[in-house]
């Protein structure tokens, strides 16, 4: 089973902490859609999008990612940090459209210093922690 995860994390590198926590424990190439906006997915059975929640949406680019490079008919799987609570909309959206069947959601809370927010030293200080990470490994193994 080949398995990728693409993931977007322009905040505090929570979803970056997160997904590499899984690829060092399972077998996953990670692709950062921040720096890379292409990638020919065919070869992977499944396929995971990772993404900071950035006003209720996963990241631009993660979505510009998988509208451009998401074949038909794979099974995916989403994972979110977020500072308030999960949202898989946007992303559901073009899944939709491509025939993917979402196979696993996974989200916890990230650090978030957004807005109103820094003036109290941030939410969710200290997430993913080991225990997200924990959590998000085992998710990734369940799949
Ligand atoms: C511009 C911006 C908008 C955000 N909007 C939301 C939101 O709508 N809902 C939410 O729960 N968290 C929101 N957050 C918090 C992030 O989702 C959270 O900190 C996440 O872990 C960031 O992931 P990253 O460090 O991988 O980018 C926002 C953060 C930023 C910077």
């Amino acid at each position: 089973m080949r398995k990728a995860i693409i993931y977007a994390s322009v905040h505090h590198g929570n979803t970056e902490k997160l997904v590499k926590g899984i690829a060092a424990t399972c077998q996953v190439n990670l692709i950062d859609a921040v720096k890379q906006s292409d990638a020919d997915l065919s070869s992977y059975d499944m396929i995971g999008f990772a993404s900071g929640i950035y006003f209720s949406k996963f990241h631009q680019s993660l979505l510009g990612f998988a509208e451009k490079n998401l074949p038909g008919d794979k099974k995916v799987f989403l994972i979110c940090t977020y500072g308030g609570s999960a949202n898989y909309k946007s992303i559901e959206q073009i899944l939709d459209k491509k025939r993917s069947k979402v196979i696993g959601k996974f989200g916890c809370r990230g650090y978030d210093t957004f807005g109103p927010f820094k003036l109290v030293g941030g939410i969710a200080k200290g997430h993913p922690d080991e225990e997200d990470i924990k959590n998000a490994v085992e998710f990734v193994k369940g799949l």
